[in-house]
């Protein structure tokens, strides 16, 4: 327990105990490189602006031109064209009558509505409570009827699904692609401020657009998957390395009852590091500039903690306070004084995606200034540009909590009258922990917060049942935590899987896509991390090879209606998300590796 309060500066705590209140106890980011730097704007996904990201003021870089000197750290990687004859690919992306079919197919998967809540009983107990997963899992056998007779399907815990399309040779690690059939919930007083009704699954003739609750999350991915399959048994495709098709049923609500067990069963059937690669839903493909699109696979997740702080204090009548002249409140609210004042500090984690995503950015987007392209290119190898770029990030609100762990108070309770000290005070601070720490890291920074402030206005302390300090006249804080999760382990680039993975994403774009267009579009590929969790956090030992990414090109206005409102996507990035699932499937099994 020692080494928990050895963390905390020591003249926090003295300035805190001597000067007492107002900003005591401050460890300020310093507001530095403000001159250097234009401070950007805010909004809230980060990957949904690059582009206005970086955009000096009314300033067009002189650096606008991709860069294309010899000693570039983000060089356009080799597409990786399958050998396969019957190909279908073309067909995919241009042909109107697959076109057709596919957003009727598609539509209907959004029609069924598998809203999940936040807590769901065991489909076990209570089979009615999902019923509509029957009847998704009705339709999806409908639709896909090559899929359903070629495939063989297990049902984990009722609802998830395993679909196993044995490959020739058994001795091949199987690849798996995994989506969730839940989405997340529409909020009835929303309704009527969606363009086309939430479960219509409209299509939109004049945009192009599939309209809906989870045509972006996550059902696009789901059936693109289906219909990949689907379109290569049709093809007289025939695997020699397994694919697993696994769909979770409550990815929205954390995945306690689908990813949980679906990992249990493919752990028992597969062992540890079983299996060659698993891709779920992640980010897409950004625009860049005009003629330039990164694909930005997540390659890494940030982990998760709610730390539970409670004032257990004494009341009383409110005519005559404490001494010290804070009630219980009033302690609670010192203690999230000094959480907020005291952000965790930024690192440079290596392995940290955002790196390579800043690299390849400034390499090839036309908005960053000089000195930032120098800063990020020279911090690849100086600890003192490192801490530059640090510091830099962490005046910018998409990238500041990529580089460290955040912290947000989100729920506090206390007091019932007006007239009576409040007892008992309690609020919750949710956390997601940056690559390079640990869930033990963050419990021991809340740990010294809360005992700073147990020390000043003299309260005990108590964690896990024990007393880390008694309890005192005034009473105890105790901490606790829950939904602890540590950061997910980086997917190597150093490997096959990663190669081919990138390479049938270029494929797919450079070939595919972009291959008619008319300007001479550059495409790039990079990696990225997530702020969230998805499915995958429960099969970290299936694979080391865990990609997040669907091949959509992400309009700019598309987050704004990510688990909002008017949820739509354009159905060329359905297609393509298809023809990218259908390319990967192919080049895996083509490509030859003892894997
Ligand atoms: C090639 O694909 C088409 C459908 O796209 C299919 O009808 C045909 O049988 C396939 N050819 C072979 C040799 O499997
Ligand atoms: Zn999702």
């Amino acid at each position: 327990m020692a080494i928990i309060y050895d963390t905390y500066p020591q003249e926090d705590k003295l300035v805190m105990s001597t000067k007492d209140t107002t900003n005591a106890g401050v460890r300020k980011i310093k507001p530095i490189w403000k001159k250097v730097f234009v401070l950007l704007t805010c909004m809230s996904f980060y990957f949904a602006y690059y582009n206005s990201f970086f955009s000096k003021n009314g300033m067009v870089s002189f650096c606008s031109m991709p860069s294309t000197t010899a000693s570039s750290n983000c060089p356009m990687i080799k597409p990786l064209s399958p050998t396969f004859e019957n190909s279908s690919v073309e067909r995919i992306l241009r042909d109107p009558e697959f076109k057709k079919e596919a957003i009727e197919k598609f539509s209907g998967a959004i029609k069924i509505d598998t809203e999940v809540q936040d807590v769901n009983p065991s489909p076990k107990k209570d089979r009615q409570y999902w019923s509509q997963f029957t009847k998704f899992q009705d339709y999806l056998k409908e639709t896909f009827p090559l899929t359903f007779a070629h495939l063989e399907l297990d049902i984990v815990n009722e609802f998830g699904m395993v679909l196993t399309w044995e490959g020739s040779n058994s001795d091949l690690k199987p690849m798996m692609l995994t989506a969730h059939q839940d989405v997340v919930p529409v909020n009835p007083s929303t309704v009527d401020q969606w363009t086309f009704p939430p479960y219509s699954g409209a299509y939109d003739k004049e945009t192009d657009t599939v309209w809906g609750r989870g045509s972006f999350d996550c059902k696009n991915l789901l059936i693109g998957e289906l219909q990949a399959v689907e379109t290569l048994l049709q093809d007289g495709f025939k695997p020699t390395r397994t694919v697993l098709v696994i769909f979770g049923f409550d990815e929205e609500s954390s995945g306690p009852h689908g990813a949980a067990t679906l990992s249990k069963f493919l752990l028992e059937k597969y062992g540890s590091d079983g299996l060659y690669s698993i891709v779920d839903e992640g980010f897409g493909v950004v625009k860049v500039s005009e003629d330039i699109y990164m694909a930005t696979p997540i390659t890494g997740e940030k982990g998760h903690l709610n730390s539970l702080f409670e004032i257990k204090g004494h009341g009383g009548h409110s005519s005559s306070p404490p001494m010290s002249g804070h009630t219980n409140i009033g302690v609670a609210a010192k203690l999230i004084s000094l959480l907020e004042d005291t952000p965790f500090e930024a690192a440079y984690t290596p392995e940290n995606p955002v790196w390579n995503l800043l690299t390849c950015l400034s390499e090839h987007s036309t908005k960053f200034d000089s000195k930032t392209k120098d800063i990020i290119k020279k911090s690849a190898t100086s600890p003192k540009y490192q801490k530059i770029l640090l510091e830099f990030l962490l005046e910018s609100q998409p990238f500041k909590e990529l580089v460290r762990t955040s912290q947000a108070v989100d729920i506090i309770k206390g007091g019932v009258k007006s007239n009576a000290l409040p007892e008992d005070v309690s609020f919750v601070v949710n956390h997601r922990i940056e690559v390079g720490s640990s869930v033990q890291e963050t419990i021991n920074h809340d740990l010294d917060a809360a005992q700073s402030i147990a020390e000043i206005y003299s309260y005990g302390l108590k964690y896990k049942d024990e007393f880390l300090i008694p309890e005192t006249e005034n009473g105890y804080i105790v901490y606790d935590y829950t939904s602890d999760l540590e950061p997910a382990p980086v997917s190597p680039h150093n490997n096959n899987a990663w190669e081919v993975f990138t390479q049938s994403i270029q494929e797919t774009f450079e070939n595919g896509v972009f291959a008619n267009s008319d300007n001479d579009i550059s495409f790039y590929v990079t990696e990225s991390l997530a702020t969230f969790n998805t499915d995958t956090k429960f099969y970290w030992d299936l694979t080391r090879n865990i990609y997040r990414f669907q091949a959509v090109v992400l309009p700019e206005d598309a987050l704004k209606s990510f688990h909002s409102v008017n949820e739509h996507i354009a159905v060329k990035d359905h297609l393509s998300t298809i023809a990218f699932v259908y390319n990967y499937i192919l080049n895996v099994n083509e490509y030859e590796t003892s894997d």
